[in-house]
């Protein structure tokens, strides 16, 4: 059979990996179609809100509904007391503790959930909430970890044993009544030897201040009971569906098979829709006991002030080196505030998440980390706003010691990263702290970036601007921000991942119909990240059928194969492999049924693009529709009819994406003010599936990062009222602050990933934040300035100006 179009042009039609598709979820999110939680509307539905406590830290002595239950509209008041019968009071948390669903004697944090109000619609619901009357008696408020581990004042009385003993943790021994954990990694006295007897020892302690994800949509959810059917359905933001429904059969006790959870569109979740809130099990409760739907909805205020922050660590390094530079030994210890309850989204064995992999993308003989997580009077949470499991906090930290390592070598930052580089021979190279890095080759990508942005030239103009400032001649510095990171994402192989147990594979089944389209469910959930695009790209590559012919489904547990969901960069590392596997036994098959057609032996035919040929004849072919067609309609001997495949995937190792991000800065020693001459990104996550889609990706998490290093904030007052739970005080960069993005690549695939991809989506704001703040410190460097702390606002700046006496 002659073929009248060219192989070139049928690579093109397929739109598989490597093409800049456009985003096939973008006509209904730009023409206002898109079904988020609360657009869900149910016949019947009540509504459901908290009373939330003014006070961080307080015993409850009573709470009164009566007046509550007396105003127009509302149904019903939930206490602890009416949870408590259902064993539902308490929740457990993602990382071994346990929660207050609702305030169960005394409240730990401003906003904590003390009531739950159910009424006729929400305007009710608030009415409610002014009329239910608590009474507090305030207790004394750490808001300070460091003074939490001195303090005489027990925050967890539930964690105390009668005799005052203090029981272990999740996560072994506590050293003080507010003390969560100790994690440590590496080799302790090996390290303090190596440092102790160094030529060069460099020391710093920074904080990593507390922020949240604030994603565009709130958490929420819609609970709907069905009484006659014993079914449960519950919508709601959920970065990880299969994982609640599991959580919710096990603490309602309802069975797996009975609850169904949907996750719909989701406007954002950077990690704040990972764990489970007390609004979800109050209105499953509610939802049960009046056998209606109920919704439970967040207020931003509620989002900012009460779900899970990220990071709030305070990190004391200290790093050693030779005369020449190259690094002996690294000392990381880590005060983490995990506020008052441990509700971090951290694989189970890792209550620091992946802080060891702190000796960034370096290769360091020697290394020792220790974490002590801390109670205090702030909100419970702890994810690491896209970032998977504190690696942003260990790359600030590396990023960070390596600029203050320069200062005390009085070397050039960029060469001191450049000998010491993991080289791309000693791949897959094992860090002192443990992880096996997949693949690298930071020197082509270092080298690259500093030619594209003329590095050399930069430290001339920075140089000749120091000169002219010192003349008088300008009041505006400028910094160069340099920063080389390495990712770990993917999580994660299920013999060292798990969230409660559940092992962190992931999944996908297809389906081809007969006529050469098809479905793919997946156990990931998009929030925003365009998998409905660019999984579709990897099965067209894989199987041979157009992407726009692929409809990519997620998000629904009786639909979709179990997965552990959608954070941590890890849904192109383990469901994208899945997908790739599923597709590959969808070849396999389509094989045998295409050597038959063509009265062949199977290995006789080989697959090109949207065919399989018959080796040596190319005119001799069966095409994937026409193969999809004959799996439904025709009997093939020992063969069974349909086209269909399922993979759960379980990764061998997690992947290593690395990048180089330079930023020019100027700034106004008068006015505290940045402004953003240059912003270089290189990433190298591997195999490139969507190009646009990874660009995005990069815009996307440079700008998160921009916030956090020159604003975001949730900052509390020594009250523990949160001072920025509105977006009037908590900075959300608009198009005003953001600069023009350069964004460049290299490609060094995964060699475990079936298609050699890493994840992206975290890496630039991993690689980011240090690069924002490297800029404003290395702008003060020549005046003496080692450190400040982040976030660098304009007033803080100005205050770093104002102490190296660049004021006059
Ligand atoms: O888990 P999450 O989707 O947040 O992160 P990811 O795996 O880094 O993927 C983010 C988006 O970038 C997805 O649409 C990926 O398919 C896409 N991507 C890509 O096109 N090529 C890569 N090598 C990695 C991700």
């Amino acid at each position: 059979m002659k073929d009248e179009v060219t192989r070139e042009e049928r690579v093109d039609n397929l739109k598989g990996m490597g093409c800049s598709r456009k985003r096939v979820e973008d006509a209904r999110f730009t023409q206002g179609k898109g079904n988020y939680v609360d657009d869900v509307k149910l016949d019947g539905m009540i509504f459901g809100d908290f009373v939330r406590s003014p006070y961080a830290h307080a015993r409850i002595k009573s709470i009164d509904t009566a007046a509550a239950l007396e105003v127009p509209g509302v149904l019903a008041v939930l206490t602890a007391a009416d949870l408590e019968p259902l064993g539902l009071h308490w929740m457990p948390t993602l990382a071994g503790d346990k929660q207050m669903v609702l305030a169960d004697g005394k409240v730990l944090f401003q906003g904590q959930e003390v009531a739950f109000v159910v009424a006729e619609d929400r305007y009710a619901a608030a009415d409610g909430i002014e009329a239910v009357e608590v009474e507090y008696e305030e207790l004394p408020v750490l808001v300070d970890p460091f003074e939490a581990l001195k303090s005489d004042v027990v925050l967890r009385e539930d964690l105390v044993a009668e005799d005052g003993s203090i029981p272990d943790g999740a996560h072994g021994p506590r050293k003080h009544a507010n003390h969560i954990f100790t994690w440590e990694a590496g080799d302790k006295d090996p390290t303090e030897e190596v440092i102790a007897n160094a030529d060069i020892v460099a020391e710093e302690e920074m904080y990593y201040h507390r922020t949240h994800p604030c994603p565009l949509e709130t958490c929420g959810c819609v609970a709907s009971m069905d009484k006659v059917n014993g079914k449960l359905t519950l919508w709601g933001t959920f970065q990880a569906p299969h994982a609640i429904r599991t959580i919710v059969s096990l603490i309602s006790g309802l069975e797996e098979h009975n609850i169904r959870v949907i996750s719909p569109d989701i406007g954002g979740g950077f990690g704040n829709k990972v764990g489970a809130y007390p609004g979800y099990v109050c209105s499953v409760v509610a939802s049960i006991v009046t056998g209606k739907p109920v919704k439970w909805i967040e207020d931003r205020m509620d989002n900012l002030m009460t779900t899970a922050f990220a990071r709030d660590y305070w990190m004391k390094g200290k790093i050693s080196a030779t005369k020449e530079g190259k690094i002996t030994g690294l000392h990381c210890h880590v005060t983490a505030d995990h506020g008052g309850f441990d509700a971090c989204a951290d694989p189970t064995k890792f209550p620091a998440g992946f802080m060891n992999i702190c000796t960034g993308s370096y290769d360091i003989p020697t290394a020792y980390l220790e974490v002590d997580g801390v109670y205090t009077n702030k909100a419970p949470g702890g994810v690491s706003y896209r970032c998977s499991f504190r690696v942003t906090e260990a790359v600030y930290f590396i990023e960070r010691m390596i600029e203050v390592l320069a200062i005390k070598l009085d070397m050039d930052a960029a060469e001191l990263r450049r000998i010491n580089f993991i080289k791309k021979e000693q791949f897959p190279y094992t860090a002192a702290l443990g992880w096996e890095y997949d693949s690298g080759d930071y020197h082509t990508a270092w080298d690259k970036a500093l030619k594209a942005v003329d590095y050399e030239g930069l430290r001339a103009e920075q140089a000749q601007r120091v000169e002219d400032f010192k003349a008088g001649k300008t009041r505006k510095l400028m910094g160069i921000g340099l920063s080389f990171f390495t990712e770990i994402v993917g999580a994660g192989p299920v013999k060292n991942c798990d969230i409660l147990g559940l092992g962190m594979f992931d999944s996908c089944e297809i389906r081809i119909h007969p006529t050469g389209s098809a479905i793919a469910r997946l156990g990931t959930i998009s929030q925003g990240q365009g998998h409905a695009t660019t999984f579709a790209q990897i099965l067209a590559s894989e199987i041979g059928l157009p992407a726009d012919s692929i409809t990519i489904e997620e998000g629904d547990t009786d639909t979709a194969p179990y997965g552990l969901g959608t954070y941590g960069s890890r849904s192109t590392p383990v469901a994208g492999a899945a997908t790739a596997m599923a597709g590959r036994k969808i070849r396999a098959k389509a094989q045998m049924i295409a050597a038959y057609l063509l009265e062949v032996h199977d290995n006789d035919v080989e697959f090109d693009v949207d065919r399989f040929v018959v080796k040596g004849a190319p005119e001799k072919f069966k095409t994937m529709k026409e193969i999809a067609f004959a799996a439904y309609n025709q009997a093939i001997p020992g063969i069974e009819p349909g086209l269909e495949a399922v993979s759960y995937y379980d990764p061998p190792n997690m992947t290593y994406p690395f990048g180089a991000y330079v930023c020019v800065m100027d700034i106004d020693v008068d006015t505290g003010v940045p402004e953003i001459r240059r912003f270089y990104a290189l990433d190298d996550c591997g195999t490139r599936i969507n190009p646009m889609i990874i660009e995005g990706q990069v815009h996307g998490g440079l700008t998160e990062a921009l916030a956090v290093a020159l604003g975001q904030e949730i900052a509390y007052d020594d009250m523990g009222n949160c001072k920025t739970g509105t977006l009037m005080d908590f900075f959300l960069p608009t198009a005003w602050e953001v600069p023009n993005y350069e964004t460049d690549y290299t490609v060094t695939p995964s060699p475990h990933h079936p298609i050699g991809a890493k994840g992206v989506g975290e890496s630039p704001h991993v690689g980011g934040v240090p690069c924002f703040s490297n800029a404003v410190q290395d702008a003060f460097r020549p005046f003496g300035n080692t450190h400040t702390n982040m976030p660098h606002d304009h007033w803080r700046i100005w205050k770093a100006a104002n102490e190296l006496g660049l004021h006059g």
